[in-house]
């Protein structure tokens, strides 16, 4: 009788040697397209945001920072993806550019537009790759149906 069992360990042993260890480099489990390395343009966005934006935003955008507080200013939650998900980029650009009651506008001394595009990309990554924070449950149940 054939052993079927040790072709299978065989090929265990196979998959195990070709299969990327998990805990590897971010850029050799990251070739797979998932996001999560921080691109060039992110950065940008991030450097700006961190500079104009966290102070009411919060470091990840969910808007519970001190000043908002101070403010009494009633914040999106950016980590919830539901958050901006009706609002178009033109939309946050108008806003960012433009600025609305308490919101100050971004000056184009202060953000180029395709910084302030950056930032939009950023303040969106909030709900997909939150940055280090004692994050809110991640939410799995996904409407928008854009993931596949
Ligand atoms: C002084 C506090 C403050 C700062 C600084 C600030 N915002 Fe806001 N932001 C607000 C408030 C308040 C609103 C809600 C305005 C409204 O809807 O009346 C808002 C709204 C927004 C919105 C619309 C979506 C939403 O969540 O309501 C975007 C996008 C936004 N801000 C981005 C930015 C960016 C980018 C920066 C930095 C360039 C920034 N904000 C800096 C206070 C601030």
């Amino acid at each position: 009788m054939p052993k079927p069992y040790l072709f299978l360990s065989a090929a265990l042993l196979f998959a195990l040697a070709v299969a990327p260890a998990p805990g590897k480099s971010p850029q050799e489990t990251g070739a797979k397209g998932s996001a999560k390395a921080v691109s060039a343009a992110t950065a940008k966005g991030k450097e700006i945001y961190n500079r104009d934006c966290s102070m009411c935003h919060g470091d990840n955008g969910n808007g519970q920072s001190d000043l908002a507080k101070d403010m009494q200013l009633t914040l999106k939650d950016w980590t919830d993806p539901k958050s901006l998900a009706d609002m178009s980029d033109q939309q946050l650009f108008d806003m960012i550019r433009k600025g609305k009651d308490k919101m100050p506008p971004e000056d184009p001394g202060r953000a180029k537009d395709d910084e302030i595009r950056s930032i939009i990309l950023y303040i969106r990554d909030f709900s997909k790759n939150p940055p280090a924070a004692p994050a809110a449950t991640p939410t799995t149940a996904s409407t928008s149906g854009s993931t596949r």
